[in-house]
Order: structure tokens, then C-alpha cells, then sequence
């Protein structure tokens, strides 16, 4: 059986749609029911159930949004920073193959030659650059833990959407706010991104890290145009004149904005959707909340 952790959250709750659609045998682990944060707890029940594969959906992401981990810290680098390591610590001492929910936002922008950031290229937004949001840099330490793990995933999911309306939706998000920032970014559509942590299990594609955006870059004005076209929203949209007004009126902390690279998935067999071919289908099966 697959041992999930973080079930319960945004990213759990795609990952078990998925492997009910797979018919895989799997449990959701709950904090409250097995303390899967603590080493020997996680050691003892993982040797006790002696799991194929392990998924790591958990994690702190702050709410509204990633302003909230500038103030709950404890929370953000329990759940980001040191939760890998202690899965990591248990995995390895059994051999138990796994794989880690990751985030591209330890990137800001692009490759100096306009290209997608690979998974060799270091995390440039992250403490050790001194340029990041808490969140992100607890992500990035999150990875520094897992160099070199044995048997182990890391899948950086950026930025989900999907056709059904949430809070946690970026088409909602942008349906949502009343003034937007404009920026390129790559994308995961949430469906497909589950799919693909699962296919390189099933595939049995090389341990390492890999970036599941779908292929291709969106601006947050393409993106609306695409609303527009879709008549998902006849809302005028308003945008900050600029990064500085953004953080100025919105933010408190500073946001990634950055184009991942997808090629090394591909290259593996791992196919997913252009970019905007997944956002044109998500909004044309559009689910109101
Ligand atoms: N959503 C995004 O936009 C996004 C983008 C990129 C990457 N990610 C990553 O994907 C993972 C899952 O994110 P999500 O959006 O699904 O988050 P979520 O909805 O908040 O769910 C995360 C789950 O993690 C568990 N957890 C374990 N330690 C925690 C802690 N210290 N604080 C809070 N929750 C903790 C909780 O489950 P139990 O208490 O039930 O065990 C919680 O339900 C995270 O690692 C996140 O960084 C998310």
C-alpha cells in the first residue's frame, strides 16, 4: 500500500482522487491520528505497515496566502524545512521509495538566457540569497535536506489550477482579487501534476527532482484574456502599475515570479498538457464553488 501524508490539504486531496482513479491501495495519514512529523512515530508506524511508496503532500502554506508565514515562522519551517528530513531519516533507515511535494517558487524569473530555470540550476530565491519570502525560503531549505536522499522524489508543483472553483484555485485567485500583478510564470494544472508524481513511481523513472509545470509560460494578462475570451468573467480587470505599488497596497512579502523548465519530465516519459491548452480546458469545464 501507499502511505499519503498531508491528505487532507489542497495538493492531498488531488493526490487521493488520483489514486482512487488508479485503484491503488493507499492511506491518508492525519497529524491528528498518527504524528507523522515526529521521527520515531513516522519510523515505527512505517515499519509496522511497510508501505511500496510513500507521498509527502504536507506542508505549511500560510492562509490567505504566503504572508502568513511571515508571522506563524515555527509552523512554516516545521512543516517546509524539516518535515522532509524526518521523512527522509525513516524512509532511508527502512528503504522505503518516496517522493517529496516540492514548489518552483525557490526560483525568481528566468535563465539569463530568457530559458526556463532547470533542475541542476541552484535555488535562487531562498535565505542564502537573502531575497525571499519566509515561505520560500523554508522550501528551499526543504530541498537542501533532501540532496543526495535515496529512493526519493522531488516534484515541484507551481503555482495549481484546476476547473473547480476555490480559494486555493489560481484562476479563482485572479477571478478573485480586485487588482492584479502582472508577471510570467510557469503553471501547474493540479490533476495533471498528481498524475505525474504518479507515473514516475508506476513509470519507475530515475529518483531525482524534477519540475512539473506544464510545458510553456503564461503572463497573468494572458491568462485574463483568456477568461475574457472564454466568458468565464466579464469583469474589468485592474492591474498595480508595478512590483513596487504591489508590494506597496498587497504584499508583505516578496512574491516568485519564475519559468521552470519541464524538459527533463518529458524527456522521462512524464507528459502533461501545454500551458495554455490546461487553462483553456480548465475554464471551459468551469465548476462554480
Ligand atoms: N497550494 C499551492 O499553491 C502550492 C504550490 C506549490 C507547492 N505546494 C506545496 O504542496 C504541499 C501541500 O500544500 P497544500 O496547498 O495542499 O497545503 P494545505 O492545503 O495547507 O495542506 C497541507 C497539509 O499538510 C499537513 N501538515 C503537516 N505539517 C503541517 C504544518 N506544520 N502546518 C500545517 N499543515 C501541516 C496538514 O495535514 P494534517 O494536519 O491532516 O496532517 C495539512 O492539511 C506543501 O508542501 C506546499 O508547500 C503548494
Amino acid at each position: 500500500m501507499i502511505v499519503l501524508l498531508g491528505g487532507s490539504g489542497y495538493v492531498g486531496q488531488a493526490f487521493q482522487a488520483e489514486l482512487q482513479r488508479r485503484q491503488l491501495e493507499w492511506v491518508s495519514l492525519s497529524r491528528a491520528s498518527v504524528d507523522y512529523t515526529s521521527p520515531d512515530v513516522l519510523t515505527d508506524y512505517l515499519r509496522a505497515v511497510k508501505p511500496r511508496f510513500l507521498i509527502n503532500a504536507a506542508g505549511y502554506t500560510g492562509r490567505p496566502n504566503v504572508d502568513a508565514c511571515e508571522v506563524a515562522k515555527t509552523e512554516c519551517l516545521a512543516g517546509n524545512a524539516l518535515l522532509p528530513g524526518v521523512i527522509r531519516q525513516a524512509c532511508e533507515t527502512l528503504g522505503v521509495p518516496w517522493g517529496h511535494v516540492s514548489s518552483g517558487c525557490i526560483y525568481t524569473g528566468c535563465r539569463a538566457d530568457g530559458s526556463g530555470f532547470r533542475e541542476t540550476d541552484p535555488a535562487n530565491f531562498s535565505f542564502r540569497q537573502n531575497n525571499c519570502s519566509f515561505y520560500s525560503g523554508c522550501k528551499a531549505l526543504g530541498e537542501e535536506l533532501l540532496v543526495d536522499a535515496q529512493k526519493c522524489f522531488v516534484w515541484r508543483l507551481r503555482i495549481p489550477f484546476d476547473e473547480r472553483d476555490s480559494s486555493r484555485n489560481y484562476i479563482s485567485k485572479l477571478l478573485r482579487y480586485s487588482t492584479l500583478l502582472e508577471a510570467t510564470n510557469s503553471l501547474s494544472q493540479l490533476t495533471e501534476f498528481v498524475a505525474a508524481c504518479v507515473d514516475c513511481w508506476t513509470m519507475q523513472v530515475p529518483f531525482g527532482i524534477y519540475n512539473l509545470t506544464n510545458p510553456g509560460v503564461v503572463t497573468t494578462s494572458e491568462v485574463v484574456s483568456m477568461i475574457q475570451q472564454t466568458g468565464l468573467s466579464a469583469k474589468e480587470f485592474r492591474f498595480f502599475r508595478d512590483d513596487a505599488e504591489f508590494m506597496q497596497l498587497a504584499a508583505r512579502a516578496p512574491r516568485s515570479n519564475c519559468v521552470l523548465d519541464s524538459g527533463k519530465a518529458l524527456a522521462a516519459g512524464i507528459r502533461m498538457s501545454t500551458v495554455h491548452d490546461a487553462l483553456l480546458r480548465a475554464m471551459k469545464n468551469w465548476v462554480w464553488e
